[in-house]
């Protein structure tokens, strides 16, 4: 098929060199190589670059304590990292560092360019300084109480208590965080990146270039004139110091988003390619994939940035959300904040990734990693449902008729069979190319039941006892069907299909491969493609992943997709939390007022245009039947699977008006007919505020 073939560069943000990455890390790099593979595989010219964000206060002190240099430190994880993204198959064509020759010179042009327009303006803030550390604090390495509700150790941002945020200078009992002594108030003059001068220009980008839910919040701010960003830090700092501002650094936000050119400068200069060609084309599409943590820094201050320095934009920012584990923030006591190597310790990648796509939506919803899903998912779908069909196809063609596929022609109902297979893909690009991960994989699974209705159908296990040739047909339709599957699943599953590929004695797969059919040659060895794992896998990673209280203190920076908010605390202005807090408690009358339920799901369907909600059709016996919508949608990708099932709804609630309907009543969890059943994730009530999108 001939399409365009695009030019893309895509980066996803840098973690930073003084920590490991972890499985809420993953959430991102996961997805954005997803997304970058099946450019790829759609032939489109695509380049993936990332590094490590080297700079700032805690790798700093990190390489102190350690009594190693910062570039030491840097170098050993840069390394580490490397590896644990390769151990995922997250396949980055360029992996560098933001304390790089390219990133110092970009950093520099873009400093000259904004002090030329005016933008950079001086000011002298009052500042905590530790005297013994001889250095001024960063807002995560002091703690006291908190000005607002009195709560202790907190830290210099924000109260984890009561929410607020303040100026580190107002906190009680202040105390370094490092050495545990008194800092002391010190003045000091600071540049700062006056953002009022592009107030019009970022009103109208930022709409353009995100999703509205992430420019809504955003726009709050333009109610105001936009406030002056403080760009330097004192020394002693490990960065890139301000040409003509002898002793001040640029902060570590300034050059970390300057580090995706650098990568990219860095990755052309390596392949023979023109800077110029890949970032200053405007045919090129440019895309970030960050966490909501950090929208700020890629929506306002980087926009902002390259507009005076006269770069190009990106065209989008994808905004995900944050991992929870088991419907929890990750947590370290509980063994759900997993290291990247603490997982591949214990399962193998492919698990993580398949179940990562099948959650995985272009939304900036929080994804759950449910332990016991996971299992149960990858175990159901990708090896019961989609690899048992090579399995099963593969050793029998061996085992019983010599491994040589048939040929098709002439077999009707085998070709109509590959051809649904082939038209289903259209859909399946669709969701990829708009990061419908989950569409996508239940797409394929769908196809994958056809393809096993089929097998099951015409119940080769018996023919072949038989009729030889006609069990051959039917294997090698099965085989070829299980080939289309595979070439649909290899943004996700690259070593996996490879592993397929060769099995039909194939050197490269495009997504039009498909197109083909393998026919009349010996099949090759069939090589373990996938194998089921186990909950006591899980149990063990959990058991290595789990730190004693007293050791398990966040560490400043793991800020992303996790939401623990680092060092660079983003302040109120990100998008959502994982874990609301609980509620006031309800007196038990109040709660027996409830009038609770059982219904059965008649029907269940997405509701145009709400990323968020299922409409429910209930069968509640004697009280006829009810409509409720239900904002649970992410938690099920296949709503027609919960037909039939038996839910407990609020029957006594009033009815509510939403704009797609009116809600009658609540459900509160799920379960099979007659099992009582497994909860219903986040059942955000329908009308409760559910947003409609
Ligand atoms: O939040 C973080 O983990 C940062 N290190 C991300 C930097 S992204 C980009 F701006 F470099
Ligand atoms: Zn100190």
């Amino acid at each position: 098929m001939n399409r365009e073939r695009r030019k893309i560069v895509v980066t996803s943000a840098l973690p930073y060199a003084n920590g490991d990455i972890h499985i809420g890390h993953l959430v991102e790099y996961l997805q954005t190589d997803f997304w970058v593979r099946f450019q790829k595989l759609r032939g489109n010219d695509c380049v993936y670059v990332c590094a490590d964000d080297t700079h700032g206060t805690p790798v700093m002190i990190r390489a102190r304590k350690e009594g190693i240099s910062p570039e030491e430190l840097i170098a050993r994880t840069h390394a580490i990292h490397l590896k644990d993204f390769t151990d995922f198959q997250v396949a980055f064509d360029n992996y560098y560092s933001t304390n790089s020759p390219e990133n110092k010179a970009f950093s520099e042009q873009f400093f000259a360019a904004m002090e030329k327009s005016g933008g950079i303006t001086r000011r002298t803030a009052p500042q905590l300084y530790c005297e013994h550390c001889r250095m001024f604090l960063p807002d995560r390495f002091v703690k006291g109480t908190c000005p607002k509700c009195g709560a202790e150790g907190q830290y210099g941002d924000s109260c984890d208590h009561c929410g607020s945020t303040y100026a580190a200078e107002e906190l009680g009992s202040p105390k370094c965080t490092t050495c545990g002594g008194t800092p002391v108030v010190k003045d000091s003059e600071h540049l700062y990146f006056e953002l009022e001068p592009q107030h019009e220009y970022l009103e109208k980008w930022i709409p353009a270039h995100t999703t509205s839910d992430v420019s809504n919040k955003l726009l709050e701010w333009f109610r105001e004139p936009l406030r002056g960003w403080c760009i330097s830090r004192d020394a002693p700092y490990f960065g890139f110091e301000i040409p003509g501002h002898k002793g001040k650094f640029f902060y570590v936000w300034v050059d970390a988003p300057i580090g995706y050119l650098a990568s990219l400068k860095n990755w052309c200069g390596r392949n023979g390619q023109k800077f110029e060609d890949w970032w200053q084309d405007p045919k090129v599409e440019r895309y970030h994939f960050i966490g909501k943590d950090i929208i700020r820094f890629h929506c306002l201050f980087w926009p902002g940035m390259l507009h005076v320095a006269g770069f190009e934009q990106p065209d989008k920012i994808f905004v995900h959300g944050f991992l929870t584990v088991n419907g929890e923030k990750m947590s370290k006591s509980k063994g759900t904040f997993v290291n990247a190597r603490t997982y591949l310790d214990h399962l193998p990648p492919e698990a993580l990734r398949y179940y990562y796509a099948a959650k995985l939506g272009p939304t900036t919803d929080d994804m759950d990693l449910n332990l016991a899903d996971f299992v149960q998912r990858v175990n159901s779908d990708l090896v019961g449902k989609i690899t048992n069909i090579a399995s099963r196809s593969a050793q029998m063609l061996q085992k019983k008729l010599g491994g040589t596929l048939a040929t098709l022609a002439g077999h009707d109902e085998e070709l109509a069979l590959l051809k649904q297979l082939r038209d289903g893909g259209e859909a399946v690009a669709r969701h990829y190319e708009d990061r419908r991960f989950n569409q996508a994989v239940v797409e394929i699974c769908r196809l994958a039941d056809a393809a096993n209705e089929y097998f099951d159908r015409k119940e080769p296990w018996k023919t072949v006892k038989t009729d030889a040739e006609a069990t051959r047909v039917i294997l090698t339709a099965a085989l070829n069907a299980f080939r289309i599957l595979a070439i649909y699943l290899k943004p996700i599953l690259p070593v996996y299909a490879d592993k397929a590929m060769k099995l039909f004695g194939e050197s490269e797969w495009t997504w039009d491969s498909r197109d083909a059919a393998v026919e009349g040659i010996a099949l090759g060895e069939y090589e373990y493609l996938a194998s089921r794992i186990d909950s006591k896998q899980v149990e063990a990673m959990v058991a290595a992943a789990t730190v004693k209280p007293a050791d398990s203190g966040e560490v400043a920076h793991e800020s992303r997709a996790s939401k623990n908010k680092g060092e660079r605390g983003t302040g109120n202005g990100e998008l959502g939390t994982v874990v609301s807090p609980l509620k006031a408690e309800v007196a038990f009358p109040d709660f027996e007022k409830l009038d609770l339920r059982v219904g059965v799901v008649e029907s269940c369907e997405t509701v145009p245009k709400s990323s968020k909600l299922l409409k429910f059709v209930l069968d509640a016996g004697a009280l006829g039947k009810r409509t409720i919508f239900s904002g649970i949608r992410a938690a099920y990708p296949e709503p027609e699977k919960l037909v039939g099932r038996e839910v407990v709804f609020v029957a006594n609630l009033a009815p509510r008006k939403m704009s797609v309907g009116v809600s009658e009543g609540m459900i509160l969890f799920a379960g099979e007919p007659g099992k009582g059943g497994g909860a219903l994730s986040p059942s955000s009530p329908a009308g409760a505020g559910t947003e409609v999108t």
